[in-house]
């Protein structure tokens, strides 16, 4: 069974191309949403603990079992630890034989990126260019790399209440050619000329990070923060004003944005999900006006899609270390025979 490691990742971005992962990752991510109908899906497992939550998100089809184990625990940074932290594994459905075991943290940023920007791509404007950026945390380098691979993006206006992370933000995107970065001084001001809005801050609350008056037609809202029960970033009325797609409605009404809403208003007010969007079933943006929104959780088809890519490019470039983490043995009835080697 492969291990697969934080450093092994590297190396494969690092011999295949950020931007050509990437747009693999896009590629197999549609693919997977276009055969929908053929997951056995769930809304994840979510055990909620103080100050976070810890949550399995297992998915599968006729060929590949996949699960993530991830957390959320937002004051993590306040002790220098990570607010997410994730490990995942794939499958074999035929004999529920382990194939890989993964790091997923920063698996999780790329297939975030790569989940968003499919939407952004259906459901912005075509002649987006500038990026309002609020919370600049560890997933925000992710999402403004991966924006630029499907909209002309100029400019980043980026804010967060941690200044420190703003300056680590502004550190590590200042090379990139053909970026203007603007610091801002509130979400107001970062929102306020921006095409596209990307809002990933940790607020363990509801908490109004981005106002309904910043808001203005025609503009894409990218909500990938408000994940969990208890834990939102929009004023509710932005809501009624957009066109809101989701992953997967079960999971989505307890963790999403909607979670505010009532019944009767969830069913009206999801445009669709995901997959409808990706297959084309219902069309994307309809006019240059319209408010669009997508309120993202993040769902185990999106990690089921990173990991088969990861699977085949580990044995591509013959990466990560084949451990036995299922035991060697040649007569499958003697697992005793796994402690006491030949001698039994
Ligand atoms: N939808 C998905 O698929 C998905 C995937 C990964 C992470 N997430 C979520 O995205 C969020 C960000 O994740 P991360 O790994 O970047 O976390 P992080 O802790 O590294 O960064 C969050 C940033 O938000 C900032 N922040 C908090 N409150 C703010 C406010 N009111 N205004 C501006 N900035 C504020 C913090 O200072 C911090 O820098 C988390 O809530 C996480 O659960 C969602």
């Amino acid at each position: 069974m492969k291990v697969f490691t934080v450093e092994d990742l590297a190396k494969l971005i690092e011999q295949h191309g950020f931007d050509q992962f990437m747009l693999d990752l896009m590629s197999y991510m549609k693919k997977d949403f276009s055969r929908w109908e053929e997951f056995d899906k769930s809304p994840r497992h979510a055990i909620h603990v103080d100050g976070g939550v810890i949550e399995l998100m297992p998915v599968a089809d006729k060929k590949h079992y996949t699960f993530k184990y991830v957390n959320g625990h937002p004051k993590n940074p306040l002790s220098g630890l990570q607010t997410v932290i994730a490990t995942g594994q794939i499958s074999s459905v035929a004999n529920g034989y382990p194939l890989m075991f993964s790091e997923m943290t920063v698996l999780t940023a790329l297939r975030t990126a790569a989940a968003t920007v499919i939407m952004t791509d259906i459901l912005s404007r075509k002649n987006s260019k500038t990026i309002a950026l609020i919370g600049t945390g560890a997933q925000s380098e992710f999402q403004v790399l991966a924006h630029m691979l499907v909209r002309d993006i100029q400019e980043v206006r980026y804010y967060d209440t941690d200044p420190q992370a703003m300056q680590k933000f502004a550190k590590n995107m200042q090379d990139t050619d053909g970026l203007k970065l603007v610091a801002c001084k509130s979400a107001e001001e970062a929102i306020d000329t921006a095409d596209i809005v990307i809002v990933c801050t940790a607020c363990k609350g509801h908490v109004d990070v981005i106002l309904d008056k910043c808001i203005k037609p025609g503009m894409h809202i990218n909500g990938l923060g408000g994940d969990c029960p208890g834990k939102t970033e929009f004023e509710l009325a932005i809501l009624y004003r957009g066109k809101i797609v989701v992953e997967y409605i079960p999971q989505t009404v307890i963790e999403g944005e909607i979670q505010r809403l009532s019944p009767d208003e969830i069913k009206k007010m999801i445009y669709a999900e995901y997959w409808e969007l990706v297959t084309g079933k219902k069309p994307g943006r309809e006019n240059n006006e319209e408010i669009t929104i997508y309120d993202s959780v993040g769902f185990a088809l999106e990690d089921y899609s990173a990991l088969r890519l990861v699977y085949d490019l580990a044995n591509k470039y013959n990466l990560g270390c084949d451990l036995n983490l299922v035991p060697p043995i040649k007569d499958p009835k003697n697992l005793i025979s796994a402690l006491t080697g030949n001698k039994k």
